[in-house]
């Protein structure tokens, strides 16, 4: 049994691809904890790295080297099988570019997880309603996402990804494509699920706005983090 407050302890990891002969090392030993409940913010050079450490947090690749303990749990001793279990039931992931299924409306986007997590139907629609409601969607549930402003589309992404219950919510450059104004509606729906809800929250920017509400800000440099 490891220290209960801390969610997310990793230490030392490392990440390197290969292509061809040449070895590109990415991460070079990056030591992060997180608490539950805590927002946090990661800036930093694009290429750095970022993007590589929220798909290794999210159980979507896997590090080099280095420890992983994410809720008490040795990710290095988990089958691939334990590990898509994590990433369904525990995190949500907001992307950039929104990532919604374009021909699916904003309800049925936000059904989908539910799908694979075997909810019945009226069940899920219930749930998908009250989730875009929360995330002031309620009017738009029958749109497809092209027919939505990149605002609104985040929007139900964010839906989508509560559609879970996750305990961690990893947005990568969630306001990138979005203007300022928009881009502060989407910080106050992160504030809100973090306050209200107590989702942790690990947020990439390069705006430093954004980076500013956060509880705490670490920077990505040299493929290593450090304290802001
Ligand atoms: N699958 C991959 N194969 C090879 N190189 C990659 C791969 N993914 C990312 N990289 C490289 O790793 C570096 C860091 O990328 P990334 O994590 O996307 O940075 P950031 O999100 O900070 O902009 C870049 O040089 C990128 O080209
Ligand atoms: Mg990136």
């Amino acid at each position: 049994m490891k220290n209960a407050m801390v969610m997310i302890q990793m230490k030392g990891i490392t990440k390197t691809y290969h292509i061809g002969d040449m070895a590109v090392a990415v991460l070079k030993g990056v030591d992060l904890e997180v608490a539950p409940g805590e927002m946090v913010a990661i800036i930093g050079e694009s290429g750095g790295g970022k993007s590589t450490l929220m798909n290794i947090i999210g159980f979507l690749d896997t590090p080099s080297s280095g420890s992983y303990w994410f809720e008490d749990q040795d990710a290095s001793h988990l089958t691939d099988n334990q590990l898509a279990v994590i990433r369904n039931q525990k995190i949500g992931f907001v992307f950039q570019q929104f990532n919604l299924l374009p021909r699916l409306t904003a309800l049925d986007n936000v059904c989908l997880p539910l799908v694979y997590r075997g909810v019945p139907h009226p069940q899920r629609r219930e749930i998908a309603k009250q989730l875009l409601e929360q995330v002031g969607m309620g009017q738009r549930m029958t749109h497809h996402p092209p027919e939505l402003s990149g605002g609104q589309q985040q929007r139900v992404a964010i839906a989508r990804a509560l559609a879970g219950k996750p305990a961690l919510i990893l947005a990568d450059e969630p306001t990138g494509a979005l203007d300022s104004q928009v881009s502060q509606e989407i910080m106050d729906l992160f504030k809100g699920l973090n306050s209200e809800q107590k989702i942790t929250t690990i947020l990439v920017t390069h705006d430093p706005n954004v980076g500013r509400q956060c509880q705490r800000t670490v920077r990505m440099a040299d493929g290593r983090l450090s304290e802001v």
